[in-house]
């Protein structure tokens, strides 16, 4: 089956949602999701999302400056400029789609504070800000009589002049994006997608990993499927590892304990229950991410206890369950009465810094191809994110992209020359144990050689490991019928592979990127 759509959209979190509904007047849409729309990392973010707007107190320099040091001055300075100049404007838009954020009494912002924020800056629903931005947009979404959702429909590969029979490589410079091939997994057919514009919005890559609190369809498919059109693809060494999960055998995801406890007063504790933060960083338990994450392994590996405790029974006990409802509650069904017991926790893969590289418009090196959110690679992190920078970024850059892509689009045409997917010689994968072991194999790499301490054998020993695994993959995939579990793991392996050889690239500790053969030089500005 061929579809054709002025806008096709590959994703449905904040990124995908926001920029349908700014286009939508614009030109038909269609949204696919590879499950439900009620499925995205979005869908989880619990701390919120920072934008100044207490001007008493705040301002644009100090956010500017509190995302440069997070992201240890590999920002780039007009991205992160950008971002929180814009971030305003579109927490006006995202209060006019319906979303709710907490206030007091006195009408204000109710704002909470997390680790790398000089001030009070995080707007927030309660514990669960996430849910709420993307329950308010698929209300928007639904609504839209432009805008039609595919749901359950996985996108495989991008459709570029490689399918017209042309030959594309690195070097090529005018690689144009003509769609989609699309499962329908419904129908188990694989669709054709024509579209003027398409954007990429397939979130993070959080289940490369075995730890992880992104929800598992996080695997890195738009990133994979971009670097396999030959697009660019950046600072993929920087993956950022939430120092606070609930750690609970057998839980993956993991539960996530938000930063924003720390920012409440929550602090860390070693196995035996002694603070440690301070042998590490004056800011202790609300240093930046990265710092906290090492930390935390540091002290792990010095017990050699498998997590270490977050700390909250000194604070009101009624005040802490009206701040974090979800997390008493979570907890609680654990046995964990936050009230008056630690939370033991542990890092686990949380964030992708960085992904598909786009310009300030939010285009990415594909003509008509653009990336926004997780996904892409604006600059806005450098080396760390800045807790809750993640969403204010895909709203901002979806603005961006929407309103470039709409003076655009009049200018562009449909491919009628675009073939159908090709599935000759394939056939059903009855041997679905090739798929899940590999899997697990990949995961236990990941994490074991390219964690949050890096070395540069450990990197050689997971490339020459995860190698096997691309060969066996991909000699499955050319023989079999298009799954979504094949497509996965052959995404999760390019992501893996891209992690990797751009971790082997950087010659120095920086950020997220740590490795024992090149310690972190001591002076660094921290702030
Ligand atoms: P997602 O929301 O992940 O959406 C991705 C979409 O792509 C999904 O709809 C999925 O179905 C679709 N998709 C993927 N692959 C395919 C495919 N092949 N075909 C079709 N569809 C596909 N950030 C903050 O700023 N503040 C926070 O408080 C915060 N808390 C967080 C808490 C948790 C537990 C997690 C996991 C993340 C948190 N983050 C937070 C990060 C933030 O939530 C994400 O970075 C952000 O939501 C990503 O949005 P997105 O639209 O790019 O992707
Ligand atoms: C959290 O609530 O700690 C997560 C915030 C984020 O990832 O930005």
């Amino acid at each position: 089956m061929t579809y054709e759509y002025d806008y096709l959209i590959i994703g449905s979190g904040i990124a995908g949602m926001s920029f349908a509904l700014k286009v939508a007047e614009t030109g038909r849409v269609a949204l696919l999701c590879k499950t439900s729309l009620e499925e995205a990392n979005t869908a989880l973010a619990q701390g919120g999302i920072a934008s100044v707007t207490n001007l008493e107190i705040d301002n644009f320099e100090k956010h500017i400056h509190d995302t440069m040091v997070a992201g240890d001055w590999l920002s780039d300075p007009k991205s992160v400029e950008k971002v929180v100049c814009n971030a305003p404007e579109q927490i006006e838009e995202l209060l006019n789609w319906g979303v709710d954020f907490d206030r007091k009494e006195d009408g204000t912002f109710d704002l909470h504070r997390e680790g790398g924020h000089s001030e009070f800056r995080i707007l927030h629903h309660a514990d669960n800000t996430g849910y709420e931005i993307q329950q308010s947009l698929i209300q928007r979404v639904r609504q839209h009589s432009n805008i039609d959702v595919f749901d359950n429909h996985f996108a495989i590969e991008i459709i570029t002049q490689h399918h017209l029979g042309k030959i594309v490589t690195r070097r090529t410079t005018d690689i144009t994006c003509y769609g989609a091939y699309v499962l329908n997994q419904a129908t188990g057919s694989v669709d054709t997608f024509l579209s003027k514009v398409t954007l990429m919005a397939t979130g993070g890559a959080g289940a490369v990993y075995q730890t992880t609190t992104n929800p598992l369809i996080a695997t890195g498919d738009g990133i994979a499927m971009v670097y396999r059109a030959k697009g660019t693809v950046k600072d993929m060494e920087f993956i950022q590892f939430h120092p606070t999960a609930l750690f609970h055998h057998g839980d993956r995801p993991s539960f996530l304990i938000t930063e924003a406890m720390r920012g409440y007063g929550a602090v860390l504790r070693d196995i035996n229950g002694k603070e440690f933060m301070h042998k590490y960083d004056s800011r202790l338990s609300l240093a930046p991410r990265d710092i906290v994450a090492r930390a935390i392994d540091n002290e792990m590996k010095l017990a050699g206890s498998d997590h270490v405790y977050l700390d909250v029974t000194h604070k009101d006990p009624e005040e802490t369950r009206h701040h974090f409802p979800n997390i008493y509650k979570k907890c609680l069904s654990l046995g964990i009465d936050i009230t008056k017991d630690y939370i033991p926790v542990a890092p686990a893969a949380h964030y992708l810094c960085g992904g598909i590289a786009v310009d300030y418009n939010g285009e990415s090196s594909i003509k008509r191809l653009y990336a926004v959110g997780e996904c892409s690679c604006t600059g806005l992190h450098g080396g760390n994110r800045l807790a809750s920078n993640s969403l204010i970024e895909a709203i901002v850059y979806a603005e961006a992209a929407a309103n470039h892509a709409k003076n655009r689009i009049g200018g562009y045409q449909w491919r009628t020359d675009v073939p159908s997917w090709n599935d000759e010689g394939t056939r059903h994968n009855e041997e679905m144990v090739l798929i899940t072991q590999s899997l697990k194999e990949v995961n236990q790499i990941m994490g074991t050689y390219v964690g949050i301490v890096r070395s540069d054998l450990r990197l050689d020993r997971a490339w020459n490991r995860l190698d096997i695994l691309y060969e066996e993959t991909e000699k499955l995939f050319k023989c079999s019928k298009a799954s979504r579990e094949i497509c996965e793991l052959r995404n999760i392996i390019n992501v893996g592979y891209l992690i990797m050889r751009q971790a082997k690239e950087r010659k120095e500790s920086r950020g997220l990127h740590y490795t024992l053969d090149y310690p972190p030089t001591p002076n660094k500005t921290t702030d």
